[in-house]
This record gives structure tokens, C-alpha cells and sequence, in this order.
């Protein structure tokens, strides 16, 4: 027998947390840089500077749910700093102390990157960034103490659940080509992808069934942002796991919540944990139902008003152009709005409003915004929740 028979629980159902791209940056690394904070509010809408309220305020519903793992599928830092992943990985063991086993697995942010680095008064300040060993090696309580086979050409590892279930635990960003991935998307490397191929027939062979976590997105999430996103060969990568029967897949990546089909597979990409509405996933998980559904954080600020803040410079270039003033507040209210719900993952219950509000008539007039008439059209696609999902499992 290629594999050993260790399972995590005996248990027939089970509960797992999933959250993705805490983006965890040590405070020690900015805290001298009054313009750090600042220049989050024209970022992408991570509340980095609130990264151990939210991790702590994470670990406290985590700790009172008592599930029977914790997932976090990637992006655990901020941009892969040594002490950013020592810090995390020790605030983590707050939980597993509790007898919660928790795994991670890398993202593109976590190593080799090339933008590691700290903010200082004046100047940026040089950090080490972390390679593949050293990622094994700071996480060796936190996912691979649980392996039942590991790949030793990169950070992927098997954890079988229960009698039922093996969770694949995968190492989707290429670490010889790290310099590449941050823009690049991920991909599994030919010895990945053997090593995964192997552990499906395995996994068949023992009549279990097999779920897959990665930190790249296995189906496109997004017509319009979907670069970067999806994993490499993403087509042939689904219809393998269709072959074996993957029921879901946990990612992350695109920092928005977002459930997506694929050859019959759901994606389920968990939004950043520091998004709003900072939130993460509970799955219940028998040998007949899988549901799944989100909670959100509170912390000392809202959510919802940062992640509006931060929108609304972003687009503030692009919409000064729109002259008339009472058009320019209305189209930028429909677009904030429209822009939280979908990253929240229910614009599914605003589509009517939204169609039906001033501004979404008036971005319909306005020549020079096609790409935000774009973008607003492909949100508005969406027409089920993403905040929540119910399956029947076929074995
Ligand atoms: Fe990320």
C-alpha cells in the first residue's frame, strides 16, 4: 500500500473553516511609515493595517465553531516577509492548541517574491523573503504534521479527513519560476501534476472521495478579470477532476467571494479574509450533503465603508470626466455599491435594484466609460448567491 491509513477524525461528518489571503504583514515592518496606511485607501480594499484585529477576531469565531480543520488556501502574507509568516504561524497555534488542526498552503505572495520588503520613516527597508523550505519548515505543525503523502517537489500534500473523504492539499505556484508567478497565474508542474494524477488513482482505488484546495482559481470567476486568475491548462485540469469525481474546489486568489462551475466541479473562491465583509467559510461535509455558507468578522471599524473608500478612488480618475455632477454621484454610488455586493458575493439580491437605479441609466448614456458598462454588465451576471451552496455527493 503506496499510502498510510492515517485519518485526521473518525468522525462521519465534518466541519471545516476555509479563508483565504490573509495577506498577514507584521506591524514591525510599517509601523515607522505614516504614509502606509494611506496608501492602502488607494490599494485594492485589504484592510492590511487591521491585518491582527481581523486575524485575532478570525481565531476567536474559529475557536468557539470548533471545526474539524481550518483551511487557509494561500496569500498568507503580505508580500511573503519572514516575519510576517513566523508571526502568523504563531498566532495560529492559538488554535491548534485547542485541538483544532489547521493546513495552509502557499500563494503566489508567500515566496520567493521579489517585492519583499519593509515601509520605513523616509524609505523602504530591506526583509527576507522566504524560499520553499523554509515555508515547509514554518508551517511543519500548521497542515504538513497531518500529511499522508507529501511531494517533495513542491509544498502539496494529502490529508485524509475521514473514512469518506482525502483533501488534496495543492501547491499551485511553480516556486523555480517564482519570480514569474506574481503576474503570471499558476500552474502545477509536470512532477505536480504526476504527483496529483497518482494520488486521484489512489484515492479511487480506496473508494474515497477526493476535494481539492489550491490558491489559483480552477474556473473563471470573472469574464473580464480572469488573467493571472485561473490556474494554467485550467480546462484539462477540471476534466481530470471530473474523471475522479472532485465534488468541489476551495480557492482563493481573486480576493473576491465568488462560486463558479466547471465541467460539473463547483470553485468555491473564498473573498480575502481582509476584504470586506472580511469573511470566511463554513463547510458541513457528510457522505451524502455538502453545505456550505459564510460568516463575517466584526472589528473595531466598518468593513463595508473602507471597501467603499478604496473604491471610490480608484474610479475617481475615470469619473471626473463625467461633467455633470448630479450624473458623475449617481453613476459612482451605483458602481461602489455594485462593485462591495459582487467581492461580498451577493449582488445576486441587488440585480433588480441596481438595473433599476439613476446611475446604472446614466453609465448606459456615457461614451468614454465603456470599460465600466463592461464591468458592470459582467457582474451583473451573477445570478446565485456565492455566499452559500448546497450539493448532493455522488461516489
Ligand atoms: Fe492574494
Amino acid at each position: 500500500m503506496g499510502c498510510q491509513s492515517k485519518i485526521l477524525t473518525e468522525k462521519t461528518s465534518l466541519k471545516i473553516i476555509v479563508a483565504s489571503d490573509l495577506h498577514y504583514f507584521l506591524k514591525d515592518y510599517y509601523q515607522d511609515c505614516e504614509w502606509f496606511e494611506e496608501s492602502m485607501l488607494y490599494g485594492d480594499g485589504k484592510m492590511v493595517t487591521y491585518g491582527d484585529e481581523i486575524v485575532n477576531a478570525f481565531i476567536k469565531a474559529v475557536i468557539k465553531e470548533k471545526p474539524d480543520i481550518v483551511l487557509l488556501t494561500g496569500d498568507l502574507t503580505f508580500n511573503g516577509e519572514i516575519g510576517s509568516h513566523q508571526q502568523l504561524a504563531q498566532l495560529l497555534t492559538q488554535i491548534t492548541k485547542q485541538n483544532i488542526p489547521v493546513a495552509v498552503i502557499p500563494g503566489n505572495h508567500d515566496i520567493d517574491n521579489i517585492y519583499t520588503k519593509g515601509y520605513g520613516q523616509d524609505d523602504y527597508f530591506d526583509v527576507d523573503n522566504i524560499d520553499a523550505q523554509t515555508f515547509r519548515e514554518i508551517y511543519h505543525n500548521l497542515g504538513y504534521q497531518l500529511a499522508s503523502a507529501t511531494h517533495a517537489g513542491s509544498l502539496s500534500y494529502r490529508i485524509d479527513l475521514n473514512d469518506d473523504y482525502v483533501l488534496l492539499m495543492m501547491d499551485s505556484n511553480a516556486h523555480e519560476l517564482t519570480k514569474m508567478t506574481l503576474g503570471a497565474g499558476g500552474f502545477f508542474t509536470d512532477s505536480t501534476m504526476q504527483w496529483l494524477k497518482q494520488q486521484l488513482s489512489d484515492i479511487q482505488s480506496q473508494g474515497k472521495i477526493p476535494l481539492v484546495a489550491m490558491h489559483h482559481n480552477l474556473a473563471i470567476h470573472n469574464e473580464l478579470l480572469n488573467e493571472g486568475y485561473t490556474i494554467q491548462d485550467h480546462e484539462s485540469i477540471a476534466e481530470l477532476f471530473a474523471e475522479y469525481h472532485v465534488p468541489f474546489v476551495l480557492s482563493g486568489h481573486i480576493h473576491c467571494q465568488n462560486i463558479r462551475e466547471i465541467q460539473g466541479i463547483y470553485d468555491i473562491a473564498s473573498s480575502s479574509l481582509l476584504d470586506a465583509p472580511l469573511q470566511y467559510g463554513i463547510i458541513e461535509l457528510d457522505n451524502q450533503n455538502m453545505n456550505y455558507h459564510t460568516e463575517s468578522l466584526q472589528i473595531s471599524v466598518d468593513a463595508n465603508d473602507y471597501f467603499d473608500q478604496v473604491t471610490s478612488h480608484r474610479f475617481a480618475d475615470d469619473f471626473q470626466k463625467i461633467t455633470d455632477e448630479k450624473k458623475r454621484v449617481a453613476i459612482e454610488d451605483v458602481m461602489i455599491k455594485t462593485n462591495r455586493y459582487y467581492f461580498t458575493g451577493n449582488i445576486n439580491e441587488y440585480v433588480d435594484e441596481i438595473k433599476q437605479s439613476q446611475g446604472y441609466q446614466y453609465l448606459q448614456e456615457e461614451e468614454n466609460l465603456a470599460f465600466y458598462q463592461q464591468y458592470l454588465e459582467s457582474m451583473l451576471k451573477e445570478t446565485a448567491s456565492s455566499q452559500q451552496l448546497s450539493l448532493t455527493i455522488e461516489k
